[in-house]
């Protein structure tokens, strides 16, 4: 959770993008119009102090017998993908990153780590593929052993409906407004096949099935 300036009353939840050995930590984050602790935090400037509250909630979690790892990235829902991508590759693992964004300049601008196979798509077909992440799951997740996925709520619902990921482990990483983060509030509540979760403490990651869709507004 960052602290997004005095005008900001709540902190914002933001994923860890990349932590380098001395613990540093990036964060990749969307700049929203009219987003006022996003364009609080685009303002700051090197020697500028942020405030940070974490790691809080779960991560992904790759399994030891694992080992194809299909990531697949929405806009950017790229951010904790990097990071997760970075872990699989030092675990030797094999790893695709299907990357989506609605056109070329909204893809990720930076070096992705070295070792992975990117497949990228636009809406507007600017640069790679044209079409959606979700259109050529189809081609890869027989290859994989696991699927990660972050990105907006509508890429999740139309995966629900995809045959092709029925009997696949698919964690995906939601996102739902926040009050606290860390389990106080219960404002960040849903409904799933194990009961009520709180998507700050029990998530962000759940598995794909377990969340009741049809109940998620
Ligand atoms: C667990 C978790 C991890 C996240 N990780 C990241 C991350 O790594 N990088 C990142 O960029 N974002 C991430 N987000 C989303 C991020 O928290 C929001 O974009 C941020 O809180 C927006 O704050 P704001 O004050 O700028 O906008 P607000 O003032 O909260 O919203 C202003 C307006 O901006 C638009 N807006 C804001 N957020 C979004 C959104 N996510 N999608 C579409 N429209 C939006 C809406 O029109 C909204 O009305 C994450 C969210 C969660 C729950
Ligand atoms: S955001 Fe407060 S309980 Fe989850």
């Amino acid at each position: 959770m960052v602290r997004c300036g005095e005008e900001c009353i709540l902190s914002r939840p933001f994923s860890i993008h990349q932590l380098n050995n001395k613990n540093d930590i990036a964060l990749f984050f969307a700049v929203w119009k009219g987003g006022k602790g996003t364009n609080w935090l685009s303002q700051c400037s090197i020697g500028n102090t942020v405030e940070l509250l974490g790691p809080l909630g779960n991560g992904y979690s790759i399994k030891p017998s694992s080992n194809n790892i299909l990531l697949l990235a929405g806009g950017v829902g790229i951010a904790p993908l990097c990071f997760l991508a970075q872990e699989a590759i030092r675990r030797e693992c094999s790893v695709i990153l299907i990357q989506g964004a609605t056109k070329a300049s909204r893809l990720y601008p930076n070096t992705l780590p070295t070792g992975l196979e990117l497949v990228t798509l636009t809406d507007d077909g600017s640069s790679g593929k044209k079409g959606m992440v979700t259109d050529i799951i189809p081609e890869y997740v027989d290859w994989a052993d696991q699927v990660f996925a972050c990105g907006p709520t509508p890429m999740y619902r139309t995966m629900t409906k995809m045959r092709e990921l029925k009997d696949k482990p698919v964690q995906i990483s939601l996102e739902v407004r926040m009050g606290c983060g860390f389990g106080v509030c219960y404002g960040c509540t849903i409904k799933t096949k194990q009961g009520l979760k709180q998507v700050c403490k029990d998530g962000p990651v759940f598995d794909l099935e377990s969340i009741l869709w049809d109940e998620l507004t």
